[in-house]
């Protein structure tokens, strides 16, 4: 994970950067004893369950499972790769990281800036094209659609044309290497060998980043013919579902919503009409990280998806998604399935501006979408909508909100309000009310758990027990010449956190130490998330020797328990097992029962 940052240097940059001045620039945190504590910003709620612990150096969710160390927390709210955290941290604290002497990384960073340049000439070639002689028919097509000249040149539109190889030639003469164009996806390798322009005869849009690059591209057919559009493939520059098109002008629109079309012509369309809040997904479902990066820009995400696409499950999935992220989703219904392109060159922007005032909230679209396939003319089909409309609201946290809902839809939906109240009180008290933040009684913690709590199966009990071990060597380093010799043992640890252990182990050796939140460095977002917990709720002891070789006994009792399970298992199967085997199982068992006697 941190091929090309010298781990120390990571650790500076760690250390640089204090978890509660670095949070506190993104929620507001008020303190409880040792630890502080806020409305955590990846997903909703109304009471605080996020929390900050300063003497570690962590964060941690009990809501949504979140957690880890400055550096974590920096690359989910940023939206970065763990190395791109580091890198901004580095920022933050006005550290210079030195030039990394990962080959395989230097490379990368060469290939994509190469990439940006190549798109870069491209779009200025197919920007000329567009205006030249050939473009004659290219340019006629986008007046016809209303598109201004201004606005091709801040959308950088241009043509491609139906040559085989004219961008192909053009940046070959400007001297760039055939191997290198392939790799930005414009052009692709001919079936006799040499290559061809990937875009012909096509309108172009170039797709940029925030930061105004162009990553990829995409081409329009200047008639009916199919495919309607192409775009870049993947790249070393462009990654689909990393980010949206449009947002560079979008974001400095200074507006609280943001507006999520499907294509193109609706973005330009609308930022030609004023509307510059406006993104397109492409045609795609929106990812969690799009989600993550409108967060960052805006305070609320209105979808205008035509008909179709805004009523599939694909799509409310991701609305349902953008919601858990704490995003307020609203969605738009443009009237007789036209699209926002259609919509706005015919009816002007003040009618669409309205129309965007009267977007819906999730759950209002979600019970319009109900009424549409539930027929409610029966009392079957009311009943059954009723009920829908219950499992909704049931799951609405605030009770104000609630009974706003409750008024509203059955007015508009003439249920009786009655009827919709108690269909929710039911469903709530069915458990399926917003339950608190689970707090996992003592009992059920794995150091307190033998061996026959239910639910928990012994493997996620070894694993947790193992992290915990590993956690208590990094909070007091010195138990680790007292358990060296027994956690050095080969297959003592699993695979999965041998690694961990080692590093400690290492570190310890070299006299450097390992502190936990030095450790979570070698950890992706998950596993630090799942470390955190550990840190926050599993290790306050008395006597961290003391846990540790307890730890260590439980461990045992498992490993012990689960090899006599399976020798059981291979004893009772007579058919499989040699006579020869049954002997030596025999003996196994029995300095097994031994062993675990003595454990008791
Ligand atoms: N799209 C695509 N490939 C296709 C069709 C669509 O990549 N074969 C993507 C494009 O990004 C397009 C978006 O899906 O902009 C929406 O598709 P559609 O509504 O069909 O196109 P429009 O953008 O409305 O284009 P136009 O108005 O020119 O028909
Ligand atoms: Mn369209």
């Amino acid at each position: 994970m941190s091929k090309h940052i010298p781990e120390e240097i990571i650790e500076e940059i760690r250390l640089s950067n204090d978890i509660v001045e670095v949070v506190s620039e993104y929620v507001r945190l008020e303190q409880k004893g040792r630890l502080y504590f806020g409305l955590c910003p990846f997903h909703k709620e109304k009471t605080p369950s996020f929390s900050v612990t300063p003497s570690m150096q962590i964060f941690k969710c009990f809501g949504c499972g979140k957690g880890g160390n400055v550096i974590h927390f920096i690359s989910a709210i940023e939206n970065l790769d763990f190395i791109e955290a580091v890198k901004f941290l580095a920022d933050r604290a006005k550290i210079q990281i030195p030039e990394g002497d990962d080959k395989k990384e230097k490379d990368r960073a060469r290939l994509r800036s190469k990439i940006l340049q190549i798109n870069r000439e491209a779009a200025r070639f197919f920007f000329d094209m567009l205006h030249s002689q050939a473009g004659n028919r290219a340019l006629r097509y986008l007046a016809e659609r209303g598109i201004e000249e201004k606005t091709i040149r801040r959308f950088g539109l241009g043509y491609s044309p139906p040559e085989w190889d004219a961008l192909y030639n053009h940046l070959r003469e400007k001297g760039y290497d055939p191997e290198i164009i392939a790799k930005s996806g414009l052009i692709l390798p001919g079936k006799k060998g040499g290559y061809y322009d990937r875009f012909r005869d096509r309108i172009i849009f170039p797709i940029f980043d925030v930061r105004s690059n162009i990553i990829g591209f995409g081409g329009r057919v200047l008639d009916s013919s199919l495919p309607k559009y192409i775009n870049s493939p993947e790249t070393e520059a462009y990654q689909k579902g990393r980010n949206l098109y449009a947002l560079n002008f979008a974001k400095n629109s200074s507006q609280k919503s943001v507006l999520v079309v499907e294509g193109y012509m609706d973005v330009i369309s609308l930022h030609q009409g004023g509307i510059i809040n406006a993104v397109a997904s492409l045609g795609t479902a929106l990812t969690e990280n799009q989600g993550r990066l409108l967060k960052k820009y805006f305070d609320e995400i209105i979808i205008c998806y035509d008909s179709d696409t805004a009523g599939k499950s694909a799509t409310i999935r991701g609305l349902d998604l953008l919601s858990e992220l704490g995003c307020n989703v609203r969605v738009m219904t443009i009237p007789e399935g036209k699209d926002p392109d259609d919509f706005i060159r015919n009816n002007g922007t003040e009618a669409f501006l309205k129309l965007m005032d009267r977007a819906d909230s999730l759950i209002e679209y979600k019970v319009k979408l109900l009424k549409n396939e539930i027929d409610t003319t029966t009392i079957e089909g009311k009943v059954a909508f009723i009920g829908k409309i219950a499992d909704l609201l049931a799951r609405v946290g605030n009770r104000v909100q609630m009974e706003m809902y409750i008024k509203k839809l059955s007015a508009e939906y003439e249920v009786s309000e009655e009827a919709v109240y108690s269909e929710i009180l039911k469903r709530l008290d069915s458990g399926n009310r917003m339950k608190p933040v689970l707090q996992v009684p003592k009992e059920e913690r794995a150091l307190h758990a033998g061996g026959q709590t239910t639910g928990v199966s012994g493997e996620d009990r070894l694993l947790e027990l193992e992290r915990i071990l590993v956690c208590l060597l990094c909070i007091d380093n010195n138990i680790y010449k007292h358990i060296k010799d027994i956690i050095r043992m080969p297959g003592f640890f699993s695979d999965e956190t041998a690694p961990l252990a080692q590093k400690a182990a290492e570190r310890i050796e070299e006299g450097r130490g390992l502190v936990p939140a030095e450790l979570l460095n070698f950890l992706d977002g998950k596993n630090a998330a799942a470390f955190s917990e550990i840190l926050e709720k599993e290790c306050n002891f008395e006597d961290n020797l003391k846990a540790a070789m307890d730890i260590i006994k439980k461990m045992e009792i498992i490993k012990l328990d689960k090899r006599k399970q399976e020798i059981l298992k291979m004893l009772g199967d007579k058919n499989s097992t040699k006579e020869r085997d049954v002997v030596k199982l025999t003996q196994e068992l029995n300095a097994l029962i031994l062993r675990r006697k003595k454990l008791n």
